[in-house]
Order: C-alpha cells, then structure tokens, then sequence
C-alpha cells in the first residue's frame, strides 16, 4: 500500500521511518516532508501540510491509500474530513473532534460534562472580567490563550500581578492573535508531568505507552517554553496501577464521551497529565495527534509495524490484536540552534551524521535541516535533530543518545544535559 505523511517535522520522519518498515508499504510519501526524510519518504516540498486542496489532489493523483496527518493545524482545518470525503483513509480526527486540542474551552466544557478529571477552571472572553476573576481569586493560577498557539500560549503565574501581565499580554496585546480572544484560568495543580498516546477508531482503543517530554529551554525546567528539548519512554510515574486509572477515569471517558456527542474521536488520542502524589492523573491538555518529540523515542521502542493500528484506526476497524509490544527504554535529545526559541541563525553544516548512522539503536530524526550543494546538511529550524536511542533501561538509551549527539556538531548547538534525569536519579 501507498501512505503520505502530512507534515515536515522530526515527529514526522520518526512517523515515516515507522511506517516505511511495514512489510505492507510499498511506498511513503510526504507533503511537504523534509530534505532529512528523503532517504524513507518521496518528498513533495511543492505541498504544504495546510495546503488541503494539495494534499487531496496528492492523495488521488498518486492513488494513496492511507493518509497520516502529523500536525494539528490541518487537523484544525479539517484535512481529515476533506480526505474521507474525497474517500481516503485518513489517520486523525476530524474537525469536530480535534477540537479536543484546538479549543481549550471546548476541551474543558467536554471534561467537565464526562466526569474526567482536570483543573478547575473558567473561560472568560472579556478583557475585565477576567482581571476581575484573578483579582478576586488570587494566589497561583495558570493563563491559557484558548486557540492554537504552537504550545507557547500557557503562562503559569505565581501571583496575581502575573496573572494580570499575561491577560494583557494575550487578550490586549494579542500576542496570539486569535487564540487570544478567549482566555482559560485555571488551578495550577501540583505533581509530576507526563504524556499517554493511545490510538482509537472511535470505538476500540489500542494503548501505546508513556512519555515524558522536556518544554522549557534551560536544564532543570528553566526558561522558556519550546517545541520540546527531548523526551524518553517510558515515564516511570505512570506505572500499571496509574496506567489504569489513565485508561478508566480518562480515555474510555473522552473515547465514549465523543461518540456520544455524534463527533467520533479517531486517530490517536495524546493525553498531557498531571500524577498527584497519591497517583491519581488529571489531564492538563489533549493534543489531537502525535507528541513531538515524544513520537520519536515512542516509535524508536516500537517492536511491530505501526500501519496495521494506523489503518485500522482510520477505517473504522482497529483490531485490539494489533497491540503493539514495546522495547525497555528510548531517549531522544533534540539538538538545537542557539538563540532558539528566540531569534537564531541557520545555515550552519552539520558534521558527523555518517558517523551516527553506523550506531546501533540509534536513530536521528530531522526537525529543521536542508541539504548542501555539497551533500551533506545544514541547519534551517530552531529545533534542528532528534537524537535518539533505544536501550536496556532508559540509563542505557540516555548513554547511548548523548554519545551519538556529541558526535555531532554545528556551530552553536544547544541541548540540554538532563533529558531523562528524572526517571534515572528517582
Ligand atoms: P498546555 O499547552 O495546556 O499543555 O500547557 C503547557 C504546559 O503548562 C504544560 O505542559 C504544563 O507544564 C503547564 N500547565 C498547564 N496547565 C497547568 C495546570 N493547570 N497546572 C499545572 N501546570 C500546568
Ligand atoms: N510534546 C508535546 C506536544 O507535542 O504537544
């Protein structure tokens, strides 16, 4: 069978690594994917992943047989509603349903209605009435834009003052534009962060497995907010009995709850959680597709093909036999560019990408790379490689990702040192 990929990010060419193994895919394409993925997917840099016309004229003019929609903006736009109209196979939740991540309100509201658990809250979409509220409740709370805003639209305030800041920031500035018509307030609740993917066709849910990623740019969780600086799997706060109550208390909940709302979630379901001391989860966002750069070490730890899941999910028809089995541990460390999430440079040759290939379990996935006249490849993003290793234990694949990532050099690049540390000194 034939699979386009939608989207160019390092999330996407784990996904089109994956999907490239299966003894059922003959071909992969991407749209637009990336000069680092042209060694497992026919790129077709021309289609954007918010170009849907182009992606669905793709899809027909080269006969695919399943499209897998990377990220949440085409999600948003409603690509996978376009797709099945036109009668493709698409992997992700339609307009409706990705509402789960594009509408922070909505998500809430949703939340609410079926009993799952989250952080007190209020939607407020008037500048006023929301200094009002956090006047009137003080203390911490955290500030949402309730629109898309590339992860970069939370601010969590330690005191009232903050709080103010942020709602001018978000609701006068615009900072967000759009996103930030509306505001959520909430509870900033305490404990350990970690991620949960599972995949449904709406009905069935096949359990993937924990994560944990790394937002902030600095080592030990300071400074800003980015794309992700690294992740590892498993999480070593969900173990069996939080894993449970994930499945119980949260997807079975949201995968029951949008079938009966008449907007059936399909794809795969991202869960962002909070663990309490006592292990009990609440969920801090959903996201309507894959984890960046959670894919990357989840798939790397992936025994099994990937597309009977994806398939199956997207026809309606996930057989619960396809579960897939998981090696120990996986870590990826993203390799950055100076400055980023600021302002940064690009241009810079990569050295040391051969040396790498030739590491066992170890692979490294493009985030924002270019080819050189010469051959070789340059930086062109903020996030520029995820490097990533399975291994023994998630100290074994730690060793084994920062020894590939030290072999590799451009001027300026940035990582943080402690990626996985929090599983490995518990
Ligand atoms: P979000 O985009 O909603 O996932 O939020 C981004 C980050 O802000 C999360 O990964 C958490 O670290 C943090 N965060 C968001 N909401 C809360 C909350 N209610 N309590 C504590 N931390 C939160
Ligand atoms: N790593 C978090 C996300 O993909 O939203």
């Amino acid at each position: 069978m034939r699979v386009l990929v939608v989207g160019s990010g390092g999330r996407e060419h784990a996904l089109a690594w994956k999907i490239a193994q299966s003894p059922r895919v003959d071909r992969v394409l991407a749209a637009p994917g990336s000069d680092g993925m042209g060694a497992v997917a026919d790129c077709r840099p021309g289609v954007k992943a918010g170009d849907l016309e182009g992606i669905c004229e793709l899809a027909a003019s080269e006969a695919v047989d399943l499209v897998v929609i990377g990220p949440e903006d085409p999600l948003a736009a409603g690509l996978a509603d376009r797709l099945r109209e036109a009668g493709v196979a698409a992997f992700g939740p339609s307009a409706a349903a990705a509402q789960l991540e594009s509408s922070k309100a909505f998500a809430k509201a949703f939340m609410q209605r079926h009993g799952i658990p989250s952080a007190d809250h209020v939607v407020v979409d008037d500048l006023d009435r929301a200094l009002a509220h956090v006047r009137a409740r003080g203390g911490p709370c955290v500030v949402k834009a309730d629109g898309l805003a590339a992860g970069k639209g939370v601010f969590m305030c330690a005191t009232t003052e903050e709080a103010e800041a942020a709602l001018r920031e978000i609701m006068e500035t615009r900072r967000f534009g759009e996103a930030g018509a509306r505001v959520v307030i909430e509870e900033w609740l305490q404990g350990e962060e970690a991620s949960y993917h599972a995949i449904t066709d709406g009905t069935n849910v096949a359990t993937l497995a924990s994560a944990q990623d790394y937002k902030r740019i600095f080592e030990g969780d300071q400074g800003e907010n980015t794309g992700g600086m690294g992740a590892y799997s498993p999480a070593p706060v969900i173990d069996a009995a939080v894993e449970a109550r994930i499945l119980e208390r949260i997807v079975g909940p949201a995968v029951e709850g949008m079938r009966a709302e008449g907007t059936p979630y399909t794809g795969v379901l991202y869960v962002g959680l909070i663990v309490d001391a006592e292990g009990n989860p609440s969920v801090i966002e959903f996201n309507a597709r894959f984890g960046d750069p959670e894919t990357q070490p989840l798939l790397v730890r992936m025994d099994g093909d990937l597309v009977p899941l994806l398939e199956g999910a997207a026809r309606g028809a996930l057989d619960p036999r396809a579960m897939p089995s998981f090696a120990d541990a996986a870590v990826c460390v993203v390799l950055a560019s100076e400055g980023y999430p600021r302002g940064y440079q690009v241009g810079r040759p990569i050295e040391g990408l051969a040396d790498v290939e030739s590491m066992p379990g170890v692979e490294v996935f493009h985030a924002g790379t270019r080819r050189t006249a010469a051959g070789g490849h340059e930086t062109a993003g903020g996030r520029v490689l995820g490097v990533t290793a399975r291994g023994s234990t998630v100290r074994d694949a730690r060793d084994r990702a920062y020894a590939a990532a030290s072999k590799i050099h451009f001027e300026g690049v940035t990582c943080r040192r402690d990626i996985a540390a929090r599983a490995i000194d518990r």
